[in-house]
């Protein structure tokens, strides 16, 4: 019989199942961590195991680099378990405060959750070897920008080409832990009364600058801890994501279409916000994600019409009348979400965003023509890559003689050329883009 030795702790077993999801089989961290947190009843471990996993990711190409240095050899593809674990390793030595001694010898404990007790003295070597050589080894790694920057060269160029004057601080944002910013549903609370509740159970919280609904909380927490989450009193989204309903300035009676809706953040906020609508008809292509609409709405006391469909084929669900208001909340790299979802830096490839700029683009065409004449159009991402955002709508106003930019003469985001833009940090934002377009009467 395998001596497997002591039992590896649940949240760190569990981390690596979910980076073993990401990296050997290029799926998301978050179904990923969903899957192999499924089973594990205490709270602690199941934020330990989203912290670690989380935090590997956020700091791969740098976590690589340092292992390679470790290695004589890279280690075999059939042993990508150790390679995780070995990097689970390296990431709690260098950025958490986990104590040396408990972290070496967890790490050690993995080798047995990999079925490969041998590789115990392996991973001791590794991580002992790092902390020997700890202020060579970081030395190295500074002049790699890669490695020093965590992101992969691509990015780092685009980035650069960007925004030359900001694309190191949008690096060094995108490796920060984002904050966890809430939206009060307005039919049912409001800011001051929902920060009163939080006080009361000790949530230290404030309210998120430039949004009416919005919370910053100082502590992320598990949703269902949150006063009144499942009674729908508030909802969990970041504090740009909540400008785009009160940027489309939704009137009694409008109809309103959300183009691309799942999971139905911003449908909901419209929602909240605008209770007197004539109709607000909610398509997504992702049946998947667009299950989760309804059963928000549901806990938000909200109703909408729901239905999959292709925004680029409104010949396939419109009924031919003319929509006052469309969000566009278009697919994009998610290049300003990064601190949130640090996976887009392994999955993104330089190759997609090509797709993009072309899907975002047949997106409009095909919307356009819905938007009642005096209509308003909000084209929003969560990207900061200029090809999706202020060239995309320049190019779309060009070739369109009846679209107009409508001005937001906002206090968030600066301007750049046709649309707003949000980099990551930003105010404790994430990164968006914004442009508003209005049909001529
Ligand atoms: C940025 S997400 C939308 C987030 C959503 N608005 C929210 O606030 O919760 C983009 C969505 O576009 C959807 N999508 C992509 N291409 C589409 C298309 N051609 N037609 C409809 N939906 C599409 C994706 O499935 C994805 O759910």
């Amino acid at each position: 019989m395998i001596n497997r030795g002591p039992a590896a702790n649940p949240g760190r077993e569990a981390a690596l199942h979910a980076l073993m999801h990401l990296l050997a089989q290029g799926r998301t961290l978050t179904s990923g961590l969903a899957q192999a947190t499924d089973s594990i009843a205490d709270p602690r471990d199941r934020a330990l195991a989203q912290e670690l996993c989380y935090g590997v990711a956020r700091w791969l190409p740098q976590l690589e680099a340092l292992l390679h240095r470790q290695l004589d050899k890279p280690l075999a593809q059939r042993h990508c378990d150790l390679r995780i674990a070995l990097l689970l390793g390296l990431y709690q030595l260098v950025h958490t405060r986990i104590p040396v001694h408990a972290a070496v010898a967890e790490t050690v404990a993995l080798a047995g959750a990999c079925r490969k007790p041998w590789a115990k003295g392996l991973i001791n070597g590794v991580l002992r070897g790092y902390l020997r050589n700890r202020d060579a080894l970081m030395a190295v790694i500074r002049q790699q920008p890669e490695a020093e920057y965590a992101h992969p060269g691509w990015l780092i160029d685009a980035m650069q080409r960007a925004w030359p004057q900001d694309w190191d601080s949008i690096l060094v944002e995108n490796n920060r832990r984002p904050p966890m910013t809430l939206r009060v549903n307005a039919r049912r609370s409001d800011r001051s009364t929902y920060l009163k509740r939080l006080a009361t159970a000790n949530m230290e919280a404030d309210a998120a600058p430039h949004t009416t609904h919005g919370i910053s909380l100082a502590v992320p927490s598990e949703v269902d801890a949150l006063p009144g989450f499942k009674d729908g009193l508030v909802s969990v989204q970041d504090a740009a994501a909540q400008l785009a309903a009160p940027l489309l300035d939704i009137k009694p009676g409008h109809r309103v279409l959300d183009a691309c809706a799942a999971p139905g953040g911003k449908t909901a906020h419209m929602l909240e916000c605008a209770p007197q609508l004539a109709s607000l008809l909610a398509i997504d292509r992702d049946r998947q994600r667009l299950e989760r609409v309804p059963a928000t709405l549901e806990r938000l006391g909200l109703q909408a019409e729901v239905a999959a469909g292709d925004a680029a084929m409104p010949q396939t669900w419109w009924n031919g009348i003319p929509f006052e208001r469309i969000l566009l909340d278009a697919p994009c790299s998610a290049t300003g979400v990064i601190r949130r979802h640090p996976d887009i830096k392994v999955l993104r490839r330089s190759s997609d965003i090509g797709g993009f700029v072309d899907h975002q683009a047949k997106l409009l065409e095909a919307l356009w023509p819905l938007l009642a004449r005096g209509g308003l159009l909000l084209y929003a991402t969560c990207s900061v890559l200029p090809q999706e955002n202020t060239a995309q709508i320049a190019r779309f106003l060009a070739q369109h003689p009846d679209a107009r930019e409508r001005a937001m003469d906002a206090p968030w985001g600066r301007s750049v050329g046709p649309g707003r833009q949000i980099l990551p940090g930003a105010d404790g934002m994430d990164g968006f883009f914004y442009a508003l377009l209005e049909k001529q009467e």
